[in-house]
């Protein structure tokens, strides 16, 4: 059974952090998922880079739903995710780890649920505590016994994208409570609640946002600051899994 997944987001593409990687194909309802599954201290893991293996797929463009449901399908409990953000924080700066807590949902066009009506009916999921507690806390006894500095709270603002936010909106965002801005985090972790399964994600912050930065925001800046820090990212996740 594999019950641990790795969801990489922007940077986090190699699935070589783990053992006898095999490619493997789940069918879902809502498309198909092509993922990797290999092995760390003899637990299976699935993986899934959430843009593709070449970053193709933008934010709104991404099968949440499938993914999760694929992930679901294979009897996955529990999932490390990675996401890149820009800090609105200046206390969460670039190339700082944020275990994030809570979300503000400002995406637009997506569907961010499983029960659509019909024959699933209709759920309200409560997302009172969106991230779970229990993969949080191996995230914190992982870092501390690699010796890398985790923030234990932070808002993640998620935004549609996949354009990056003007400085009036970073403004807006700061002022609702949000530390960090991101595109990717709704619906899936609303989606990992609904097929209740335990879901954390592992911010890296790769820029102060629009506005905060002092110059335009680009693309190449968020992975390059990625790219300075993906050993740490890795160690981190194994570290998690380890434990
Ligand atoms: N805004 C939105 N998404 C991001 C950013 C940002 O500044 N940096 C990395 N992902």
């Amino acid at each position: 059974m594999v019950k641990i997944a790795i969801i990489g987001g922007t940077g986090v593409y190699d699935p070589r952090i783990l053992n006898n990687v095999y490619q493997d194909e789940i069918v879902t309802p809502y498309g198909t998922v092509q993922l990797k599954v290999g092995e760390y201290v003899g637990r299976k893991v699935a993986f899934i880079p959430r843009h593709g293996s070449s970053h193709s797929i933008p934010p709104h463009l991404i099968n949440y739903r499938a993914n999760i449901w694929a992930m679901k399908q294979l009897g996955v409990e529990n999932i490390i995710s990675t996401t890149a953000v820009g800090s609105l924080n200046p206390a969460m700066k670039p190339g700082d780890f944020v275990a994030v807590d809570q979300f503000i949902d400002f995406t637009k066009g997506r569907i961010s649920t499983f029960y659509e009506g019909g024959e699933r009916g209709v759920v309200h999921v409560d997302v009172t505590n969106p991230y779970c507690p229990s993969v949080r806390q191996d995230v914190f006894q992982a870092a501390k016994a690699i010796g890398i500095k985790v923030h234990q709270t932070g808002v993640y603002v998620c935004t549609e994208g996949p354009r990056f936010e003007t400085p009036a909106e970073i403004s807006m965002f700061a002022k609702l409570g949000g530390d960090l801005v991101g595109m990717t985090n709704v619906p899936e972790v609303v989606l990992a609640r609904e097929a209740e399964m335990c879901y954390c994600t592992i911010s890296m912050v790769t820029n102060f946002a629009a506005g905060i930065s002092e110059s335009p925001l680009t693309h190449g800046e968020v992975l390059d600051t990625m790219r300075s820090n993906t050993e740490n990212i890795k160690q981190l996740i194994l570290a998690t899994i380890q434990r």
